[in-house]
């Protein structure tokens, strides 16, 4: 049933440009964004002043990619909460707030719980998920399927790359109805979306470069994650899948909070993985980089083919396909994904199911 691999999460990994696939393409019509299922007129999506996302873990991660994306292209204020602090916080939820809950189970307790309470105060709950017929799916007013297939290891992978297309679509959607980019500009990235897959795959092909640089990591104590603006939300989501199934302490870190804190614990020695995807930022997360480094730290930078600026200043380097700005996390994460898988196989743990976690928390 793992169909080949020696453990689920790299069969997942490697069904991700077929889950991304199949997420984006059925909502890809002549060149624009249709999403059947979703139940907005585009009065509705005019009329949207404000969007919650909520969810716990990596959808959490997900939502903070979605953020950055979505008040770009649509030009909506989003705020990100984790469904545990949302709940029982009385969130302030006025008249033309929406509410987008994220959750590959659809059964997650605080998720579940914050539907209800956004439901409550009167607000519409988009869910978008993966389980069919889930609490979540039933629950929510409006559903928005991931296509990801049944997903079994408890670190999550395609799950997080299919919620992150959704958000993709709905951005795209949402700013091209609300007037905020051109035809040619949809249409452009819209190319770029239906590639994603493909460069998935090239960045999959290439997997024996990161499980080189994993032996550099398994003996490792602490490791740091760094990146700015969309990047940042990819080191999150980096961090979280490094520590739960290698059970090695990481942050991740905005690279200019560097300063305000992080950076005394930078010694000789210390690993840090740097993303640089975003092509405004280049300069600024390099200095970064350079800080670390003259302090001692080990750095393999995750960058765009073509950013050789970086060479100078990095002790590895791993280069991701060129893509539109928006979604450089469906690149970055991948090998991010195959280091953690790595080097929790090479430290001998148990991949699939990492000690005290379950896949789904259908308690709080
Ligand atoms: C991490 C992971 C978890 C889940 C979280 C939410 O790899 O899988 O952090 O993302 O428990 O689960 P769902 O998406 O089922 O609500």
């Amino acid at each position: 049933e793992k169909g080949g691999y020696e453990h689920f999460m790299l069969k997942e990994i490697f069904e991700q440009p077929k889950a991304v696939h199949d997420t984006i393409h059925p909502r890809i019509k002549d060149n624009s964004i249709v999403i059947d299922e979703l139940n907005m007129s585009e009065e509705d999506i005019k009329g949207i002043k404000k969007i919650f996302i909520i969810a716990c873990g990596s959808a959490y991660h997900t939502g903070v990619t979605g953020k950055y994306v979505i008040e770009d292209l649509a030009r909506i204020p989003v705020e990100v909460d984790l469904a545990s602090e949302f709940r029982y916080r009385n969130p302030i939820l006025e008249e033309g707030t929406m509410a987008i809950i994220i959750s590959q189970s659809g059964e997650t307790a605080d998720s579940l719980a914050a539907l209800r309470e956004a439901q409550a105060q009167g607000i519409k709950v988009l869910g978008i998920v993966n389980v069919v017929g889930s609490s979540i799916a039933r629950e929510a007013d409006n559903v928005m399927y991931t296509w990801a297939g049944p997903e079994i290891a408890v670190a999550t992978t395609k799950a997080y790359s299919t919620q992150l297309s959704a958000l993709y679509i709905l951005a795209l959607h949402f700013a091209s109805v609300r007037g905020k980019i051109t035809d040619d500009e949809l249409s452009t990235m819209i190319h770029e979306l239906e590639l994603l897959p493909k460069k998935i795959q090239s960045i999959l092909d290439n997997k024996e470069n990161i499980q080189k640089f994993a032996t550099r990591f398994v003996a490792a104590k602490d490791i740091f994650f760094l990146g700015r603006g969309i990047d940042y939300a990819t080191a999150l989501e980096g961090s979280l899948k490094l520590k739960e199934i290698s059970y090695i302490h990481s942050e991740a870190y905005a690279a200019g909070e560097l300063k305000h804190g992080t950076i005394s614990l930078i010694e000789e020695g210390t690993l840090v993985t740097a993303i640089l995807t975003q092509e405004d930022l280049y300069k600024k997360m390099i200095s970064n980089v350079v800080e670390v480094q003259t302090r001692g730290a080990y750095v393999l930078s995750i960058t765009n083919e073509g950013n050789t600026e970086c060479e100078k200043s990095t002790d590895l380097i791993f280069y991701i396909p060129n893509t539109d700005k928006h979604f450089t996390t469906s690149l970055a994460v991948i090998p991010l994904q195959l280091l953690s898988y790595y080097v929790s196989i090479g430290k001998g743990c148990d991949v699939d199911k990492p000690r005290n976690l379950a896949k789904s928390v259908t308690v709080e």
